[in-house]
């Protein structure tokens, strides 16, 4: 496919891999992003990785005059959605502001979008609308029920999408469901960046190893699972990013609402993903067990068939792959784009 795919959030994680596995299927990318969660090297190191840097306006999904200009400039083909805030604890210290940054912002770039004429959107939720879920694997029938703020922004997307749809049913709108995206583009260019304390474990136990941290702690031991350790679906981030082109391809071909988990289908404990890392790594991660994390889970994994039946797309990196990658990018850049 070709054409040019308007890339929301584009220099953040997830966003910066897209641009990369987007250039590389051959579609001309332009990103817009506020840079209040990410750093414009991401995309500069994008255009070292792939030979072309997307282009890029600074700018927020909420301002309606900027998304107009990008819109009159460019003959965009589909918009990739992935700009929003997404730290859960901060979610419910600031519930205004996310809803603000990821509603309202998602009706200002559908009214955008509409009015542009672009009717082909993949928007990023999360396997966090499911909420703590009655049996698993996960399947998107599966009820909804999110416990945070953060969750909340993005079933209220999700419906109002689906709204849309149905109101307009000429558009594609694929709503993706991400479970734990970790890794990093092989290279070692390009990789997560938190600001300030990690909230995630991947980043925390990438950060200990480094160096920068002297223990991880284990949210609770104390869970119904193997280890009593919780148990999560990490997918490598150029898997999800392949998903994403995948999901594209298919949003461009068929008009309707598609609702896809993205994982690999398999669960890793806190504790297995440590060892993972230490062999990966070849360095020790120290852990203290201390209390359950609010609001956690003890068990959360996708079903990924339907990924598989519509998209003929399925997860291919294993866990140690996911580690390796993520330390050759921790180890090479101890602190993110300011390295
Ligand atoms: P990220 O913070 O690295 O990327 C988000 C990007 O959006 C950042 O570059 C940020 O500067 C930008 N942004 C935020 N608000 C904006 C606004 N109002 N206008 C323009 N740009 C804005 O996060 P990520 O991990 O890459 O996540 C991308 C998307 O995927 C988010 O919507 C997130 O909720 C969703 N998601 C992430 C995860 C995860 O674990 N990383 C899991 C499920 C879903
Ligand atoms: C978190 C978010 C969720 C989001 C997901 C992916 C919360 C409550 N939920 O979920 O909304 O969709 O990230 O971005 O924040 N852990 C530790 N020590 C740490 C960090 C984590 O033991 O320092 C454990 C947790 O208890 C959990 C596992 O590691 O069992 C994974 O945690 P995390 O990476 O934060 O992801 P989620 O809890 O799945």
């Amino acid at each position: 496919m070709t054409g040019t795919v308007l890339v929301t959030g584009g220099a953040g994680y997830i966003g910066s891999h897209a641009c990369v596995a987007l250039i590389d299927a051959g579609y001309d990318v332009v990103v817009l992003d506020n840079l209040s969660n990410s750093s414009a090297v991401a995309l500069e190191r994008c255009g070292s990785i792939c030979g072309t840097v997307p282009e890029f306006v600074q700018g927020d999904i909420r301002d309606r005059q900027c998304l107009d200009a990008v819109f009159s400039r460019h003959t965009v083909r589909a918009v990739l959605h992935f700009a929003g805030l997404k730290a859960v604890g901060e979610s419910v210290a600031m519930p205004l502001e996310y809803y603000d940054c990821n509603v309202s912002g998602s009706l200002v770039l559908l009214e955008a979008m509409a009015k542009a004429g672009v009717k082909n959107l993949v928007f990023s939720s999360s396997a966090t609308v499911y909420g703590d879920p009655a049996t698993v694997p996960i399947r998107e029938d599966f009820n909804l029920a999110p416990t945070s703020p953060y969750g909340r922004t993005k079933r209220m997307v999700e419906d109002i999408l689906a709204d849309w749809q149905v109101a307009n049913p000429d558009w594609s709108i694929c709503r993706l469901r991400y479970f734990n995206p970790v890794g990093a583009h092989p290279g070692g260019t390009i990789g997560e960046d938190p600001q300030g304390h990690p909230n995630n474990l991947m980043p925390f136990i990438a950060q200990v190893a480094v160096g920068q941290r002297d223990k991880l702690f284990v949210f609770g031991d104390d869970y119904a699972t193997s280890d009593g350790t919780g148990v999560r679906d990490y997918i490598h981030v150029m898997d999800l990013v392949e998903g994403h082109v995948s999901a594209l391809d298919y949003v461009c071909r068929q008009t309707g609402l598609h609702t896809i988990n993205l994982g690999t289908g398999n669960g890793v404990s806190v504790l297995e993903m440590i060892s993972a890392f230490e062999r990966a790594s070849g360095k020790a991660v120290p852990y203290e067990i201390v209390a359950r994390r609010p609001g956690d889970i003890a068990t959360c994994w996708a079903d990924p068939t339907l990924a598989q039946t519509l998209l003929q797309w399925r997860a291919s990196r294993d866990l140690a792959q996911m580690c390796q990658d993520t330390w050759r990018w921790q180890a090479s850049n101890p602190r993110g784009y300011a390295s």
